[in-house]
């Protein structure tokens, strides 16, 4: 693995490694002390308090990996292993399509962009502190006892996306997804989707085979969503019982 590039001030370290794509190897990681302008997905700005973790590798597709779409859930999986070191995995979470939760709040965000054949893999970590949100609670590692550096979190971390990413080339999407399952909200789990104004409410079933979300509604009909933000509107439902509520 090349040597981590660390910039000082940056607008978006996506940005970038997407301007600069062509002289950057495979796997090379650009993290920036700063991000001015730091964007999230669906459009959104992406907030960096001072000590977080704002990265992007740089990924050109090896022989074996699979279709763009799978990454994200191979960036997931090492973000949680690397946060499984810092704090008690019975307090992490992973949420549909790449979220990190941590004591049911957002603690990360993964951006995935192409850039002609290359793919941008961004991440954000609240390391330090948590950038207060209108629409969902948020944590950061700090808060929750783990005093770790932004730096060491991110030698961590492209050593354990590494070893996610050889899994994936090795056996496939089959072993990333029942990975993912594990360490995700059970199945049952009431989700709140929202995708372009439309709203969709029911119950945790699965991933499908290509890493969509399988949701069985009100009516009883099972939806596919390939893309949305994704809420746990509470805990488990079983036996029509009610699950403690997780709040976000
Ligand atoms: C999300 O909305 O959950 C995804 C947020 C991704 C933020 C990271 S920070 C490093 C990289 N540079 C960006 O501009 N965005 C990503």
């Amino acid at each position: 693995m090349p040597d981590t590039i660390e910039l000082d001030e940056v607008g978006s370290t996506n940005e970038w490694v997407r301007q600069n794509a062509g002289l950057l190897q495979d796997g090379q990681w650009v993290s920036a002390r700063q991000q001015t302008g730091g964007r999230g997905r669906m459009g959104r700005p992406w907030l960096m308090p001072e000590g977080n973790l704002a990265a992007s590798c740089l990924i050109r597709p090896r022989s074996g990996e699979g279709h763009a779409a799978e990454l994200g859930f191979v960036a997931a999986l090492a973000l949680y292993d690397c946060c499984a070191s810092h704090v008690d995995q019975a307090r992490l979470q992973l949420k549909w399509p790449n979220d990190l939760l941590l004591d049911g709040k957002k603690i990360s965000g993964i951006l995935l962009e192409r850039e002609q054949d290359v793919l941008v893999l961004g991440i954000g970590v609240n390391v330090a502190a948590a950038p207060l949100l209108p629409d969902r609670p948020t944590m950061s590692l700090r808060e929750a006892g783990a005093a770790v550096d932004r730096r060491l979190f991110l030698d961590q971390l492209s050593t354990a996306f590494e070893a996610r990413r050889q899994l994936w080339a090795n056996y496939g999407f089959s072993a990333i997804r029942s990975d993912w399952l594990t360490r995700a909200h059970p199945a049952g789990t009431a989700l709140r989707v929202v995708h372009t104004g439309s709203v969709l409410e029911g119950t945790f079933i699965d991933l499908a085979a290509d890493g969509a979300l399988r949701i069985r509604a009100g009516d009883d009909e099972e939806h596919l969503v390939h893309a949305g933000d994704v809420w746990v509107a509470g805990g488990v439902l079983t036996d029509g019982g009610k699950g403690d509520a997780a709040g976000n």
